[in-house]
């Protein structure tokens, strides 16, 4: 038997009991062993739950029992995340996870510590919720040069967009709505500023490097600015707005952003509706891979957790190991990459200035209509350099909005 202990009693740690507990046996045959669930850590209270009885609110009372092999983290945040997970490494006890923040930021050290101490730091979880592309990333794909990932990596937006697209409803509403289903964050700013998606794509480099990508130089844009009239442009267009992190190989180097675009059908993550993620990975060998599934949600972000969990337990006292160094990885310069941009501002009527003006910023444009705007002119540019594009759009005032086009 192997025991496991689960910090927060959260969304995600509640799921990983459930998931334990519900699926006892089959985890028993793939693990080996039979693994139980020792003790939860959390803040709270939880009364009438059958959880109480190896509840406990002393992390030390975990960290030092010897019995005590694996650890499933998912109380979120850095701190004091950080110093447990490190504690546990340490005292040569496996860490799973599902908390991106940590993982984006202290992944390479934590990597280092469990490899010292001959145990495992384990992450399915913290990209994707319940679909697998960390495992995929470091096992199956590692004859391949990756040379693009391009992902939906939020569920909380991707549901907002979804349901802004397709119900017309509130953005604030779906994100109640999407609060109450345990999908967005603690803080949602991270999901709908993009925050979480950046760090997603940045563990996602960083393992496709095997170097250290900082979120903080990856260029992020979220979808508080998307509007009913961008999705009434996109029925017109016949493309969805999704918000993707994406890193593209060029010469040598990364170029990462995350960013709303417009897709089309022949897009494959055009359909990836609601709570549903999908991560294409394209390899110079497998060519273009899709990765879809629930991104985040209680039991399916659980099921990433516990999968880890039989990692773990499987190799005990032996590091599988990830290459993932702390040197840092240089990402390309955000302001060379090259986009088409959909840009709405007001029509100025008969105003010949603005045309002459947009042909001189952006040469021939392509301008779209949508049912039930007016006053509006919206166009398409051509392929330009986001430095250029920067700049040429400071020439136009009443400027609505400017989404990146992937067609
Ligand atoms: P929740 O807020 O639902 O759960 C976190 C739990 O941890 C809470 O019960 C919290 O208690 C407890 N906790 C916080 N700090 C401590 C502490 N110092 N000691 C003991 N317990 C503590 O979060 P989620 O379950 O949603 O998320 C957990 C992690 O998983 C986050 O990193 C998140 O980003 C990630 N994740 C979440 C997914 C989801 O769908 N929800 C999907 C994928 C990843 P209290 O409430 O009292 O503060
Ligand atoms: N808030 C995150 C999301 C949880 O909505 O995708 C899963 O990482």
């Amino acid at each position: 038997m192997v025991n496991v202990a689960v910090l927060g009693y959260g969304t995600v740690g509640s799921g990983v009991v459930e998931v334990l507990n519900t699926n006892k046996d089959i985890i028993r045959q793939k693990a080996g062993e039979e693994l139980k669930v020792k003790y939860v850590l959390d803040l709270r209270e939880f009364e009438g739950d059958p959880v109480s009885e190896i509840l406990v609110h002393d992390y030390d009372v975990i960290l030092k029992d010897k019995d005590v092999k694996i650890i499933a983290e998912a109380m979120g945040g850095e701190e004091p995340a950080y110093t447990f997970t490190k504690n546990a490494l340490l005292a040569g006890k496996s860490v799973c996870t599902s908390n991106k923040e940590l993982v984006a930021k202290h992944g390479a050290e934590l990597l280092e510590i469990a490899k010292k101490n001959n145990a495992n730091y384990f992450f399915e979880a913290s990209v994707g919720g319940g679909i697998p592309i960390i495992r995929p990333l470091n096992q199956c794909l590692v004859a391949d040069e990756i040379t693009e990932i391009s992902g939906i990596l939020n569920g909380t937006t991707n549901y907002i967009l979804t349901e802004m697209s397709e119900k017309g409803s509130a953005f604030e509403d779906v994100l109640k709505d999407a609060q109450d289903k345990g999908y967005a964050e603690r803080n949602p700013e991270a999901d709908v500023e993009g925050y979480d998606a950046c760090r997603k794509i940045a563990i996602l480099t960083s393992l496709v490097t095997g170097a250290q990508v900082d979120f903080e130089d990856i260029h992020t844009e979220g979808i508080t600015r998307i509007t009913d009239a961008d999705f009434k442009y996109a029925k017109a267009m016949k493309a969805s707005v999704k918000l993707l992190g994406r890193s593209k190989r060029i010469d040598g180097k990364f170029y990462s952003m995350v960013a709303p675009f417009l897709v089309k059908a022949d897009n494959p993550l055009y359909s990836v509706n609601g709570v549903f993620n999908g991560i294409l990975v394209h390899g110079n060998m497998v060519d273009d891979v899709m990765f879809y599934g629930q991104g985040a949600g209680k039991c399916p972000t659980a099921s990433a957790v516990v999968s880890d969990v039989v990692d773990a337990a499987k190799n005990l006292g032996k590091n599988v190991p990830v290459v993932w160094s702390k040197n840092k990885s240089e990402l390309g310069k955000f302001e060379e990459c090259k986009s088409r941009f959909f840009v709405r501002m007001k029509d100025k009527g008969l105003d010949d200035d603005q045309m002459t003006t947009i042909i001189e910023a952006f040469g021939d444009v392509l301008y779209v209509k949508a049912e039930g705007v007016v006053d509006e002119l919206a166009f398409i540019t051509k392929e330009i350099k986001e430095a250029e594009f920067a700049e040429q759009i400071k020439r136009f005032e009443d400027v609505y909005s400017v989404i990146r086009v992937d067609f």
